[in-house]
């Protein structure tokens, strides 16, 4: 007998946070580790961002704020969408704990039991956590190199059901990279709407894009393509505050008096005092650091995709955006993910994380690697692996 409901039981650990788990023990014994595993910039937050929480902290903003957050922060936040061309009223911004408080607050607003939820394959794996905890079904549709690991119309149209309720995107997305294209965005969006349906993308790493994208794709938010999509974002990653938990989401209209009542329920409020700092984040000496970081992240990108393709890892499609390279196994390694990755961390000291965090469609032939880690890192990262494969004849 358990007290831990089904539920609970149910959900799958989230790997990549194990990874790094046994990676901090072999630190703990003196080994040395490289971290290709963590999806979280290596970068402390920028210091006008912690002096701002700092300030927050001293001067007593520590209580409860309204639950979609306080006003100063929606509005710059709309501010931001203005300067990139899009007008999205404050009140259309709800302020959560991370972009992971936001899809928790959103799939309760959205989700009704045995409603199904079109999900790609490999994707952020707690999307389907959320569908499930809210009742609904993920459905779980493979996505390959020939869709850029994206969605499409033609995909969702051929798995919709009379159950269905909707299709969670991302872009750049976790954990290929590559971004959601503008005509297939519109024909999702236009397909769902008519069938009572909604999109919700997740632009967790919107501002992370490195690569000259094909004129096709979306580089920046969807709100500018379909004004009335669910988009989550947060400050965790191009702004580097993971730790902050501070994100936020654009809901539509209709949808903005039951997202309030849930988050007043689900949490009462973000935390002040990172909503204070979130603010900092926005302004333009704070925009230029992260600008800097971006730049320093695509120079780690190339770095790291021109050795994995040395090392005969399989990269079809490559990342434009987000801090990830999902690759192929090399051809003839003959061995699960999960087995090079546990080979890798304990016989080299290289932490990667399996593609079986991300789904099942050919997760036992790929990784994740991430470049969150410095380039003298992932050069060092590459010569263990090249070591590594070295004694399998590579
Ligand atoms: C695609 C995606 N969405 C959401 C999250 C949750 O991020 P947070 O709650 O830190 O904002 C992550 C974290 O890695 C992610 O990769």
């Amino acid at each position: 007998m358990t007290l831990v409901s089904t539920r609970a039981r149910a959900i799958e650990p989230f790997r990549v946070v194990e990874v790094l788990g046994r990676a901090r023990e072999l630190e703990a014994e003196g080994r040395s580790v490289v971290h290709l595993e963590v999806g979280e910039p290596d970068f402390e937050t920028a210091p006008m961002i912690v002096e701002a929480g700092v300030d927050a902290l001293r001067a007593g903003r520590t209580k409860y704020t309204q639950a979609l957050g306080i006003p100063e922060l929606r509005e710059a936040i709309a501010l931001r969408y203005a300067q990139h061309g899009v007008s999205v009223d404050p009140r259309r911004i709800a302020v959560t704990t991370g972009a992971s408080g936001a899809l928790a607050i959103l799939t309760q607003v959205l989700v009704d039991p045995d409603d199904e939820v079109l999900l790609s394959d490999p994707g952020y794996p707690c999307n389907a956590t959320f569908v499930e905890t809210a009742g609904g079904r993920p459905q779980l549709i493979e996505v390959g190199p020939e869709t850029r690991y994206q969605l499409t119309s033609d995909l969702v149209a051929a798995h919709w059901s009379a159950r269905s309720k909707g299709v969670f995107l991302a872009g750049p997305s976790n954990p290929t990279g590559t971004l959601v294209e503008r005509d297939e965005l519109e024909s999702m969006a236009s397909f769902c709407a008519a069938r009572g349906g909604f999109v919700l993308v997740d632009e967790i790493y919107q501002g992370l894009v490195y690569a000259a994208a094909g004129a096709k794709e979306l580089t920046e938010t969807a709100l500018g393509v379909v004004p009335d999509v669910f988009v989550v974002n947060s400050f965790s990653k191009y702004f580097g505050m993971t730790g902050w938990r501070i994100g936020w989401c654009v809901i539509p209209e209709d949808a903005i008096e039951a997202t309030e009542r849930v988050a007043q329920n689900l949490y009462i409020a973000p935390p002040a005092p990172s909503q204070y700092a979130a603010l900092r984040s926005l302004d333009q000496d704070a925009i230029a650091v992260h600008e800097e970081r971006r730049r320093i992240f695509a120079e780690r990108r190339n770095v790291l995709l021109r050795g994995l393709d040395e090392l005969g890892f399989d990269l079809p499609v490559e990342p434009a955006g987000a801090f990830y390279a999902y690759a192929g196994l090399p051809d003839g390694l003959e061995m699960s993910s999960e087995s090079f990755c546990r080979w890798l961390i304990e016989d080299y000291g290289v932490a990667v994380t399996p593609g079986t965090d991300f789904g099942v469609h050919g997760a036992e032939e790929h990784v994740r690697f991430a470049f969150t880690t410095s380039t003298a890192d992932i050069v060092e990262g590459l010569a263990r692996m090249r070591t590594a494969l070295g004694t399998r004849g590579f």
